[in-house]
Formats: structure tokens, sequence, C-alpha cells
């Protein structure tokens, strides 16, 4: 018996790995997330699974189902919105089940950052504008932010910010980070990235209270930095015609000879 912890991906069914699929069907018990996890994923359970939304339980619940299931002999399947190693609970429960002896294993799934620049069709780094990506989230009323993670600070880096968790302190987010990164710092703000009522707001940072939509305060992304301009930086040396590499050797002395 295991527990296999799936990121259940952004929102569309499709963007849900092949192996999640496969271990959805296998698992005679589903736990999901049901505040992001869609629907139509939980059609991969076999007949007669017994299908649990876990969102209005306690961890202590969950523990109790899954101890149940693992008595029973049962694997379980396990859903999470988007990937699991963000914000995403398992890492408490991964420590239940370390302490209780009870086998897991984890399949990643595609996080809403990655979505999100899908949805604007962006590279978040780009060269010469910015080669980082801070994955980061405003303080939350249960989620205090360690010292020494704060948007400020992360901005100064001029790495591209993919926000989560954060649109309803919109107001502060913007306070934050304009007088570092300046009113005209290019912002994307992906709402339900990948869902059929996805929207996208492209401004910034001093356009972004008024663009938008009060409808637009949960479950949305943003994205702030200058490689959302997607303009003004440089090809990457990689294709590069006189670039000598491994994959392609140029000139009579290369620095990767062929069968090296
Ligand atoms: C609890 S976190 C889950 C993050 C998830 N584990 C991931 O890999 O993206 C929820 C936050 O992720 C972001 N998010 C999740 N799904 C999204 C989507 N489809 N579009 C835009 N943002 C999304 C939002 O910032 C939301 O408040």
């Amino acid at each position: 018996m295991t527990v296999h912890f799936i990121g259940a991906g952004p929102g569309a069914p499709d963007l849900l790995t092949l192996r999640g699929r496969d271990l959805i069907a296998a698992s005679p018990v589903c736990l999901y997330a049901g505040s992001l996890v869609p629907e139509q994923i939980l059609t991969h359970c076999p007949p007669g699974a017994r299908i649990i939304n876990t969102a209005p339980l306690s961890l202590d619940d969950i523990m109790a189902e899954i101890s149940a299931a693992h008595a029973q002999g049962h694997d379980i399947a396990r859903l999470h919105s988007g990937d699991l190693s963000v914000w995403s609970a398992m890492g408490e429960q991964l420590r239940r089940l370390r302490s209780l002896g009870i086998p897991f294993d984890v399949t990643p799934g595609v996080p809403s950052f990655a979505a999100s620049a899908a949805a604007i069709g962006a590279e978040l780094t780009l060269p010469g504008l910015a080669q980082s990506v801070v994955l980061t989230r405003h303080a939350g009323r249960a989620s205090p932010m360690p010292a020494g993670e704060n948007l400020a600070a992360f901005a100064a880096t001029g790495a591209t910010l993919a926000i989560h968790l954060s649109i309803h302190a919109l107001a502060d987010v913007v306070a934050n980070l304009s007088p570092i990164l300046g009113g005209d710092c290019p912002v994307a703000v992906v709402w339900r990235a990948s869902w059929p009522d996805q929207r996208i707001v492209r401004c910034t940072l001093a356009s972004i209270q008024d663009a938008i939509a009060p409808a637009m305060d949960r479950t949305a992304l943003i994205l702030v930095g200058r490689a959302l301009a997607q303009e003004g930086f440089d090809d990457s040396r990689l294709y590069a015609a006189d670039y000598d590499r491994r994959y392609r050797p140029l000139g009579p002395e290369p620095r990767f000879p062929e069968g090296t």
C-alpha cells in the first residue's frame, strides 16, 4: 500500500501527467484538495473508488482516512493543485507518514507559475534581463513570512517575481515593489490559468490596481519584472551560429571534439 502524492496541475484536466493519471486509475481511494483540483480529473478514478474532498477536513481527519486505507491495504491517490513542491501542505503529511511508517511517493505536476507564463506566452528568464525566478508570496493570515523573506528584498535582485497567494493584498505588493522596480515595471496578472474562465491583465506596477477587476480576488498569480516586456534582451548564446558547443562543434579545434 502506498500513498501517491500527485500534482494535479493548474486547472485544465489535460495538464495532468500520464503517470499521475495512471496512479489515480490504479488507486481505490482518492483524496483531493477540492478548492483548486478540477473535478474532471476524478473521472480517472476506478469505478467504486472512495473519493474524498479534503478541503473541509483537518490534518487529523486526513491522516485518519489515510490510516484506514492503509489498514485495508488500499493505495491512495492524494491530489493537490499545481506541483507539490510549493504551497501544497504535503510536507506536514509526509512528516506524519514517515513517523507512521506508511510508504509514499511523489509525482510532480505543472505548477501555476509555469501555466501562467504559458498563458501570456512568456519566457521568464531572458538574457540580460532576468536569469532567476523567485516563487514567493505576501504574508497571509495563517502564514507569516520568515525574517529576511520580503518582496522588496527579492525585487532588489532583479529576478522575475512570481507572487502567489497575494492578489487580495495587491495594494501592499505594489507599495513594496514600486520604490525598487519603478512604476513602469511590467506586470502580468493571470487569474485561473488554464481554466475555461482564465483571464489575463497586462499592465505596469503603476496601473495594476486600476486594471484589476474586483472579481479577480482569488487564484491569481502576479508576475512582475523587466523580462515580462519580452523585449530589449539579447539572443541566447545557445543557438548562436559562432558558438562552439558539445552538440555543434565548430572550427579545426572544437572545445568538445566529436565523441567526447
Ligand atoms: C495553495 S497555492 C498552490 C500552488 C500550487 N501548488 C502550484 O504549484 O502552483 C494557491 C495559489 O497558487 C496560485 N495558483 C494556483 N492555481 C492557479 C491558476 N490556475 N492560475 C493562477 N494562479 C494559480 C495562486 O496564487 C493561488 O493563490
